[in-house]
């Protein structure tokens, strides 16, 4: 699949997000090394903080799952009055958790960008100097 085929897995599963505070709506598509995708949309909580990201719901339902290898995941938010093309990087917890499943060097972070190609980067230009596993070995 296509990095533009994959924002365009995001944006469907966007419709999913439930944002009544933030109004804002983000899907993730999230792919496996065997090539299968988990989706995610935020989930927001009355009391802020149980806020969970729609990277974290796509990674959390594929560990359920019992997968443990990713190699990309595509994101696409914005406003929810916005047609979701503007890129929207994942937050800093939200890297984190990729930090516990992925390898930094080869796992890819794919945001929409309008009508432009989608923009791709690893995990470690995103969270260079991450903590993660290996540190605890
Ligand atoms: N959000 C995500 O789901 N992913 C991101 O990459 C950035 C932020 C959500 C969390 C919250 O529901 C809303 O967007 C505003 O922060």
């Amino acid at each position: 699949m296509t990095n533009a085929e994959l924002i365009l897995e995001a944006k469907k599963v966007r419709e999913r997000a439930y944002a009544p505070y933030s109004h804002h709506s983000v899907g993730a598509a999230l792919v496996t090394k065997s090539g299968k995708i988990y989706h995610g949309c935020n989930i927001e909580n009355a009391a802020y903080g149980p806020t969970n990201c729609a990277e974290r719901t796509a990674f959390f339902r594929a560990v359920y799952e019992g997968e443990r290898e990713f190699t990309k995941i595509a994101i696409a938010g914005g406003m929810e009055e916005t047609d979701g093309n503007a890129p929207c990087a994942p937050c800093g917890v939200c890297r984190q958790v990729m930090m516990e499943f992925c390898d930094p060097e080869t796992f890819k972070i794919v945001l929409a960008n309008g009508e432009e190609e989608p923009l791709e980067y690893t995990l470690k230009e995103l969270l260079p100097l991450g903590f993660g596993p290996d540190n605890l070995k």
